[in-house]
């Protein structure tokens, strides 16, 4: 937080041009910890040595610290030190000096979540990106890298368990009831990556063998009563490490790894070196508690964090402008470790439609930046969308582009030229570059420009010659500081379907566009041509085409690509929605025809089939139009999904019936065919059959697992009926006890499109069990009133100012997760006139509250130009 005085003058902000080596470097340090919620005592001890010819000072970076004593060699000279702000300042005239400071600090009122804090008992730290400054005096940035001597002591009682990273060295019991332990990491690592934990926890243990042949102790810890729920992710950890050694020949390097469960935490989860902290909803999972969803996140999130060992901590980033070097290659990562453990096409769906609903958005609006942004005032708010999964498709390009075996070269290299430092991403392209003889030089675009590319393709045929002549057109949009585009190199994987005999011509290309406009002709092609473009979603643009509802309902039965097919039906139902949104009626008659052949095709599975029936949100048809009318788009919407519920009633209560089960089971198919019924009972209820209701409650009732107790609840929540009442209070009696269980019941009242939902989320927010104190909790109701563009964008404005409410009173206690309630917001540009004026009155209301914190500001300013 900014003081008083600085909070008027704007904060300053760093930019990527004016990076500079450090002037200082820390090759170790020892740190001491005297544990206690209330008064922590950390005592620093580290050897400084002077980085070049330079005579600056020491600068050592704290965050409403105060320093109870500095020694330098060993001696009291207050002469030699000041607090420049937060900072510690250290004149020194050798080469090489020994630091010693003594801090202390309160646990218990750290509300931030960043530094150490207590969360249910337990003492915990966050450190990225800059939470290490909140701990000790200590040049915080990513290109120090130092080793680490921890010695933990704590009220052996209270906190029984003491970790931090690296290799326990020594523990021992103290007098007064306490303990220690000590820890050792003999890798070199940044402030970043460093933790430690003090807790009452239990430990699932269990144990990986590597690949050559050492055997590491794995432990993930959490409250006794949750050991049963720990087995999906210590089963998805060794499947990650099995995974890392086969595809990218990467090894675990530590005799242990550790995961801790925490309840209160900022964002997903945190890789520091061999002891992982995770927010408490990506570890704990069984059926009763967890949907297949959730299950799929918990794997992919253990996975992510364990791969960052390699991507992330072996080779780290040498500042912050860097981030999707680790993460946008880890995201990649983990997709490739889901698409392989499950459904490679369902995965690619799922994440493409993740990109469309968070990052496409980000792209274009006011808070647009490239993958490596120029300039922050708060690097906590470029942990986005763009960063991580826009960054993930630009390393997922470059494995298109240059096939598998090349790529892997280029990491092999990577990993090898730059383990043990901090990295930039010109560094990884470089390896990517050398390693495969590839010319990357316009390929840097993705990493400078902002702003999704749009591709305008036009087929045409000439029947006499048999040959098709394709143009493919880009045009990158003006994003924020970035007025003028150069063109991207976009690869395009594409293919040409007969009409009539239904088969591809030779089989799939991969077309390079690296210019504005590029023609490709086709010879010997004998009858009218269907264009399957962005296979695979190849490139992370928008493809515009004038392919005519009869070519894509061709497509969405006959493409041999299941992600072509899925995305063909998708822009049938978006052309189709679009349409019916400007003239107030559309012809349904083609999605309705496609999602019944979809549906009763013998040749699908459940899974599949589930996806690629499901309309597109209310969202990303907004997305599509120049000017965004939620009323507008909910009943278009609404009005295909009853016409689809009702003319299709036989097939949906079919396919529910189908999929119905006894018993749960963790199978892909009995995980599809969850899916499936969940999707078809919400098209009976949009069909209005009285009997509906009825048939959700019993669903909800007989459920022996959250997907269809859930599925059943959300379906239910839409409507008007005692069966929805009854499940909602159902609910919470049986799970009231079960934070992450009611963070569901506070997000599926606040999605739901019944037109009281507001008023039901502001009473919400009175709600006992509704705190600002967790981010969970408090993501699970305004993040999903947020989402709800419906019931957000309701003509009253209540929507805008609950919001800003929240970032307000949110903003006192923990900056970081208030700074990321505001994107929303930061719309406005794109909704009526009304709703511009709204929703510019709240951000002006918030940009002018004193004592804003910064990371808020950034957010709130840059949403106004
Ligand atoms: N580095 C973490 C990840 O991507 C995310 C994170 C960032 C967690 C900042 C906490 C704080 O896995
Ligand atoms: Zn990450």
């Amino acid at each position: 937080m900014l003081d008083a005085q600085s909070a008027t003058a704007a904060p300053p902000i760093i930019r990527r041009e004016e990076y500079r080596a450090p002037d200082w470097l820390v090759p170790e340090v020892e740190l001491d910890f005297a544990l206690d919620p209330a008064a922590t005592r950390i005592k620093a001890r580290f050897h400084v040595t002077r980085n070049g010819a330079h005579h600056r000072p020491l600068r050592l970076d704290g965050d409403g610290l105060t320093a109870l004593s500095v020694t330098i060699d060993g001696a009291a000279d207050d002469d030699a030190w000041r607090m420049a702000g937060d900072d510690l300042l250290i004149d020194l005239s050798g080469e090489s000096h020994l630091i010693e400071t003594e801090v202390e600090i309160s646990p218990q009122a750290n509300t931030q979540l960043m530094g150490l804090y207590a969360s249910t008992g337990m003492l915990c730290t966050q450190c990225e990106p800059e939470g290490f400054r909140r701990i000790t005096f200590f040049p915080d940035r990513p290109d120090i890298l130092s080793r680490y001597t921890v010695r933990l002591e704590a009220d052996k009682a209270r906190f029984p368990v003491l970790l931090s990273n690296g290799d326990l060295v020594g523990s021992g019991d103290l007098d007064g009831g306490r303990h220690f332990a000590r820890w050792v990491d003999p890798f070199p690592k940044p402030t970043y990556l460093f933790a430690l934990v003090a807790a009452d926890l239990k430990a699932n243990v269990d144990q990986f063998a590597t690949m050559s042949g050492r055997n590491v102790k794995l432990a993930i810890w959490v409250a006794e009563a949750d050991l049963p729920k720990t087995g999906h992710a210590m089963a998805a950890l060794k499947a990650s490490m099995a995974w890392d050694e086969k595809v990218y020949g990467r090894e675990y390097d530590l005799g242990e790894f550790n995961i801790v469960a925490v309840a209160d935490f900022n964002f997903g989860a945190m890789e520091n070196k061999s002891l992982n902290i995770f927010n408490s909803r990506y570890v704990l999972a069984d059926p009763e508690t967890a949907t297949d969803a959730d299950f799929d996140a918990v794997a992919g999130v253990v996975a992510h964090e364990y791969f960052h060992n390699w991507s992330g901590n072996r080779v780290t980033c040498r500042d912050w402008f860097q981030l999707s070097l680790k993460e946008g290659f880890t995201v990649f990562r983990d997709q490739a470790f889901s698409a392989d453990q499950g459904s490679p096409a369902v995965k690619r769906i799922e994440d493409v439609r993740g990109l469309r609903a968070a990052q496409f958005p980000e792209d274009a609006g006011p808070l647009a930046h490239p993958i490596r942004p120029e300039s922050y005032i708060e690097i906590s708010n470029f942990y986005t969308a763009t960063v991580y999964n826009k960054g993930a498709e630009i390393i997922r390009m470059l494995h298109t582009m240059l096939g598998p075996q090349r790529f892997r070269a280029g990491t092999d290299l990577y990993f090898t030229r730059h383990d043990g430092t901090a990295a930039t991403c010109e560094d990884f392209v470089l390896a990517m570059e050398e390693a495969s003889g590839v010319d990357l030089s316009r390929f840097r675009l993705w990493y400078s420009q902002a702003g999704t590319p749009r591709v305008k393709a036009t087929l045409t045929h000439e029947a006499a010659s048999g040959r098709a002549h394709l143009t493919l057109e880009q045009s990158v949009p003006a994003t924020p500081g970035q007025p003028d585009k150069q063109p991207m190199p976009i690869p395009l994987r594409l293919d040409l379907f007969g009409e009539k005999t239904q088969r591809s011509f030779g089989g799939e290309r991969l077309v390079m566009l690296d210019d504005d406009r590029l023609d490709v002709t086709f010879e010997g092609i004998g009858e009218r041509p269907v264009l399957s473009i962005n296979r695979g979603f190849s490139a992370p643009v928008i493809i515009e085409t004038d392919r005519s509802a009869a070519d894509l309902a061709f497509l969405s039965a006959h493409d041999d690509d299941p992600f072509a097919r899925y995305e063909a039906m998708q822009q049938l139902m978006l052309d189709t929605l679009v349409g019916s949104v400007a003239n107030g009626k559309a012809d349904h008659g083609p999605v309705i025809e496609a999602v019944q052949r979809t549906l009763t095709d013998p040749m699908l599975d459940s899974a599949f089939i589930g996806e690629a029936v499901l309309l597109p949100s209310e969202g990303f048809i907004g997305d599509q139009m120049l000017v965004v009318d939620p009323q507008a788009i909910h009943q278009a919407r609404e009005a295909l999904r009853r016409d689809l519920g009702t003319t299709l009633s036989d097939a949906w209560r079919d396919a529910y019936d189908r999929s119905r089960a006894n018993r749960f089971e963790q199978t892909p198919q009995a995980k599809g065919a969850r899916r499936l019924r969940n999707v078809s009972l919400g098209f009976m209820m949009a069909g209005k059959a009285t009997d509906v209701p009825g048939i959700a409650k019993d669903q909800f009732d007989a459920a022996d697992n959250m997907t269809d107790r859930q599925g059943a609840l959300g379906i239910l929540s839409n409507v008007y009926a005692p069966e929805r009442d009854a499940a909602f209070s159902d609910f919470y009696a049986r799970y009231r006890d079960n934070g992450l269980v009611l963070d569901k019941w506070f997000t599926t009242q606040a999605l739901s499109v019944r037109p009281d939902t507001i008023d039901q989320v502001i009473d919400l927010a009175d709600h006992p069990d509704f705190t600002l104190n967790n981010p969970n909790r408090l993501r699970s109701l305004v993040g999903a009133l947020s989402a709800n563009q419906l019931v957000f964008h309701d003509p009253s404005g209540r929507g805008y100012r609950f919001l800003a409410d929240m970032v307000l009173a949110v903003d006192k206690l923990n900056p970081q997760t208030a700074a990321k309630l505001v994107p929303p917001l930061g719309r406005w540009r794109r909704f009526g006139e009304t709703a511009q004026t709204a929703m510019r009155a709240e951000l002006e209301r918030i940009v002018s509250t004193p004592g804003l914190s910064k990371d808020v500001f950034e957010q709130v300013s840059k949403s106004l130009v």
